[in-house]
């Protein structure tokens, strides 16, 4: 389906759930991936599983808030596959039920840090590296909560809205230098951070499953393959946008 040959590919928040599928989609169609993940022990486990089923990763772990580590990681993966054409950003962490008057400056501030302002730096320097190469692209996991409302999870809301609007603004800067940028809007995938959600909030635990219009939660495998053709030639026009894979989730109006 897809030939990620003689490219390689940066996947935040591969430790786990979406990143992971993704990083393990793009290795076995032949991608050199790497691994990066703040869970260190994680990422060496998923590179290792990787290689074991015949493709090639490396785990290169990363506190994607952190400037200084980003940049290492980056420059790491260069010296070790001596390019970059990929970039799939998906390291986030869940929001909090709070309300507007309840979230902390703290909880506001962590959100925003993990799941907006990682994705800006990330990008940062992942396109240094991918402009050398003159092609490439850069997919960042936004939500369906980028593209619509929860109430009660302002900062979560924000960051993912933020994360199409950084998506887009990126997306027309480097359409000329032949490099797309996407983002995909998840609806509800079973993951360890939906795990932990429900762990919080068990009263939710019903309601997702019946609120997502196809009646059952996405599996990690089909948020990467969407990934992985925003990644592919067969997108090759398609930049900017925003791809709800949701089941439709995003389609309730009245
Ligand atoms: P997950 O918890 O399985 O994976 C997230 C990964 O990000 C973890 O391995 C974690 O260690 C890593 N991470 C967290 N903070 C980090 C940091 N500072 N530096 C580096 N890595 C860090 O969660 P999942 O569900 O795979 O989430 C991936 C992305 O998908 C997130 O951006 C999330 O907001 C988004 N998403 C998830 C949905 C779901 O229902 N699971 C729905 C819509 C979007």
């Amino acid at each position: 389906m897809f030939n990620f040959k003689n490219k390689v590919a940066i996947v935040t928040g591969a430790a786990s759930g979406i990143g992971r599928a993704t990083a393990e989609l793009l290795a076995k169609h032949g991608a050199k991936v790497i691994i990066a993940d703040i869970q260190e022990q994680k990422c060496k486990e998923v590179a290792e599983f990787i290689c074991e089923e015949g493709g090639e990763a490396v785990a290169i772990p990363c506190d994607v808030t952190v400037s200084i580590e980003v940049k290492k990681m980056v420059e790491k993966a260069v010296l070790l596959f001596g390019g970059l054409h990929i970039a799939v950003n998906s390291a986030g962490i869940e929001g909090v039920h709070a309300g507007t008057t309840g979230h902390t400056e703290e909880m506001w501030d962590k959100i925003i840090d993990v799941d907006l302002k990682s994705v800006w730096l990330s990008m940062k320097y992942e396109l240094l590296e991918i402009e050398k190469q003159k092609e490439g692209c850069i997919v960042n996991v936004s939500s369906a909560a980028g593209l619509v409302a929860g109430a009660g999870t302002i900062a979560y809301t924000a960051s993912k809205h933020g994360v199409i609007g950084l998506t887009k603004s990126a997306a027309l800067e480097y359409a000329s230098k032949g490099i797309r940028i996407n983002a995909v809007c998840p609806g509800f995938v079973r993951t360890p951070m939906l795990e932990k959600l429900i762990d919080s909030y068990p009263e939710i635990q019903n309601q997702l499953a019946s609120r997502e219009p196809m009646k059952r939660l996405a599996t990690v495998e089909e948020i990467a393959h969407a990934i992985c053709y925003l990644c592919s030639d067969a997108a090759s026009f398609v930049t900017g946008v925003s791809m709800p894979v949701d089941g439709g989730f995003t389609l309730w109006g009245i």
